[in-house]
C-alpha cells in the first residue's frame, strides 16, 4: 500500500510548483516496469511526437508499449466511406519501430469517434453494417497485420448502470449504441469472429471504463462486463483479454478487494486482463496547494496500481505522459470545474516528473 506520507516522505517536500527534472540516473518506467516481468506504455499522438521533440524523447525513454490516442479510430482511419488514411497511425508505427516499442491497437468498434458517414450507414440496416464492419477491419488489419498484435476490438460496449453519472445508463448489459441497433446483441460475436477469421494470432481485447472503484455503480458495471465475457467464453466466441481504462475519479472511494476479486474473475475465465488508459481526475475540492494535490494524486493511483497488479495486470499504460496534452485538460466536460489543470498524468504540463511518477515506479518496481 502507497500512503500518502511515504510518497510525500520519499519524495521530500517538493517545493509547490518546481518538481525537479527527472535524474539521470532514474530507470525508464519502461524498464522498472520489465524488471519485474511488467510492461509499461502510454497513448501517444502522431502530431505531438512530430513536432514536440522532448515529449518523443521523454516517450521513448518511458514507454515499451504504446496506443494510439486517436490515429487508429474510425474517425482518423476511413473518414470518408472506402478512403482509408494510414499516414497518422504509420508515423506512430514508425516512431515506435525506431525506439524498439512496440503498438496496442485501439478501437476497432466504438460508438465515439465515428465519422458522421457511418452513422448514417449502420441506420440503413444489418447487411449494411455487417458489410462496413468487415470492409473496414479487412483494410485495417491487413495495413497494421505486422505492426499491431493486440487491439482493442470492442470499446465501452457494457452499458453504464443507472444512477452512474453517464446519460447512457440502461438495465441492459450493452451500452445502446448504433452497431447495436445496426446487428442486435450478435454484433460483439460479429466482431470477434471476424477479426479472429482475418488474424487468427491477433490478441482480442474488450476495453471498457467505470469498474475501478468500490461504489454501487462501479459494482455493477463490473457484474455486467463479467456477464457478457462469461457469456463470450462460454459460447467460444474467441477473447483473449479485458482491457480496464482506469480513468480514476478521486471522488470515488477505492479498495482493493473488489478490483482484484473481478479481476481474478477475469482470468479465472482464461483472460488477461490490462490497464489501457490510466490517468486520474483530481475532485476539485482537493487540497489547493500543488505538492498536496500531487501526493493525493499519487497515493490514490498507486493504490489503485498495486490492487490491479495484485488481481493479474501485467501490461499497465497511462493516457498520455504530460498533463498539458491530457484529454482531462481539453475536454470541458471532464475538467475541473474552478479551472485549475487536473494533475493526473505523471509529468507535468513543463514535462516535469511528479510524485505520481515516483508512485509508478514504486509500485512497478514492487510487481
Ligand atoms: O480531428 C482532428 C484531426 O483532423 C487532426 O488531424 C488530428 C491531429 O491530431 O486531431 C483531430 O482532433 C482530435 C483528436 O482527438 C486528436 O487530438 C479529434 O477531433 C478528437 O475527437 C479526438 O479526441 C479523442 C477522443 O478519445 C475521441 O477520439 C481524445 O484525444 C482522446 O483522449 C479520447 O480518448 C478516449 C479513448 O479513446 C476511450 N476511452 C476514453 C478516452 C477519453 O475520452
Amino acid at each position: 500500500m502507497i500512503r500518502r506520507r511515504r510518497v510525500l516522505a520519499a519524495l521530500g517536500a517538493l517545493p509547490a510548483c518546481a518538481a525537479p527534472p527527472l535524474a539521470a540516473q532514474e530507470a525508464p518506467l519502461r524498464q522498472v516496469a520489465r524488471a519485474r516481468g511488467l510492461v509499461f506504455g502510454t497513448a501517444v499522438r502522431a502530431d505531438l511526437l512530430a513536432t514536440d521533440p522532448e515529449l518523443a524523447a521523454l516517450v521513448a525513454r518511458e514507454a515499451e508499449l504504446l496506443v494510439p490516442e486517436w490515429e487508429a479510430k474510425w474517425d482518423a482511419l476511413q473518414p470518408e466511406e472506402g478512403r482509408f488514411e494510414f499516414a497518422p497511425l504509420r508515423a506512430i508505427l514508425g516512431f515506435a519501430q525506431r525506439h524498439h516499442q512496440r503498438v496496442r491497437g485501439h478501437a476497432l468498434i466504438w460508438h465515439a469517434a465515428m465519422p458522421g458517414w457511418l452513422t448514417a450507414a449502420l441506420a440503413e440496416g444489418p447487411r449494411r453494417a455487417a458489410a462496413l464492419m468487415e470492409t473496414h477491419f479487412t483494410a485495417v488489419l491487413r495495413e497494421t497485420r505486422e505492426a499491431i498484435r493486440d487491439w482493442d476490438v470492442l470499446n465501452e460496449v457494457i452499458a453504464n448502470p443507472p444512477g452512474s453519472d453517464n446519460p447512457s445508463a440502461t438495465e441492459g448489459d450493452l451500452r445502446p449504441t448504433p452497431w447495436l441497433a445496426a446487428l442486435g446483441p450478435g454484433y460483439l460475436e460479429r466482431a470477434l469472429r471476424l477479426a479472429r477469421q482475418l488474424d487468427p494470432t491477433l490478441r482480442l481485447t474488450l476495453n471498457d471504463y467505470g469498474v475501478e472503484a468500490d461504489t454501487p455503480h462501479a459494482g455493477a458495471k463490473r457484474q455486467r462486463l463479467l456477464r457478457v465475457a462469461r457469456g463470450l467464453v462460454e459460447r467460444g466466441v474467441p477473447l483473449d483479454a479485458v482491457g480496464v481504462q482506469a480513468h480514476l475519479q478521486m471522488r470515488d472511494p477505492f479498495r482493493p478487494e473488489p478490483l482484484i476479486a473481478f479481476l481474478r474473475a477475469l482470468r479465472d475465465l482464461g483472460l488477461a486482463v490490462l490497464v489501457t488508459e490510466l490517468d486520474v481526475r483530481e475532485p476539485d475540492s482537493l487540497a489547493p496547494s500543488l505538492a498536496d494535490r500531487d501526493a493525493a494524486v499519487a497515493d490514490y493511483a498507486g493504490r489503485f496500481l498495486a490492487a490491479a497488479i495484485e488481481g493479474g495486470v501485467r501490461n499497465v499504460l497511462t493516457w498520455g505522459l504530460t498533463d498539458r496534452d491530457s484529454w482531462l485538460v481539453k475536454e470541458p466536460a471532464v475538467a475541473r470545474a474552478d479551472g485549475a489543470t487536473t494533475r493526473g498524468l505523471p509529468y507535468d504540463e513543463a514535462l516535469r516528473p511528479k510524485p505520481l511518477r515516483a508512485a509508478l515506479a514504486q509500485v512497478l518496481g514492487a510487481g
